[in-house]
């Protein structure tokens, strides 16, 4: 896919081609493209005058920063010690079910991509999951549902 790489020339006369803000414009860059696109950080590294490894390893290092390609939503089921032990498995095999994507995937019209991790620090309300952030408690196979179907509804406006 051919991106237009105006938005990164943007972000970057945003920080006025600074490289010390180098992690707030790939912040700004991922917000933009749901994640760091190789072409974008050439784009980064060449506008910046610094070394394309620079941008790789700071891509690298923050765990939020993500160079695989993501849908426009973010799934966090979580497998924490509460969740594991109070449904995490139906509610990620319910979600792996309902998207038909596994751990790690992205639907193929990129509406989501499906993450799993330790901690939501929600724990009183296990089992839990996050939808860009945002934290869904208490949950089951029917709540999975109603959940991504809201999202997935919100696409088409
Ligand atoms: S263990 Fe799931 S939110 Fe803490």
């Amino acid at each position: 896919m051919k991106l237009d790489l105006k938005s990164v020339d943007q972000i970057i006369g945003k920080y006025d081609g600074e490289d010390s803000w180098l992690v707030m414009i790939l912040q700004d860059v991922q917000d933009k493209y749901n994640y760091l696109p190789e072409c974008a950080l050439g784009r980064v590294a060449e506008s910046l005058k610094i070394p394309l490894s620079r941008v790789h390893s700071v891509a690298t290092f923050y765990s939020s920063f993500s160079l695989a390609e993501r849908g426009r939503h973010l799934i966090r089921v979580c497998d924490g010690t509460a969740c594991h032990l109070r449904g995490f498995t139906h509610i990620k095999e319910e979600i792996s079910r309902h998207l038909g994507i596994s751990e790690g995937q992205t639907t193929k019209d990129k509406v989501f991509t499906l993450d799993v991790v330790a901690c939501l620090g929600a724990c009183a309300l296990a089992p839990v999951m996050a939808v860009d952030g945002r934290c869904y408690g208490n949950m089951n196979a029917e709540k999975v549902r109603v959940v991504l179907d809201l999202y997935r509804r919100e696409k088409r406006h």
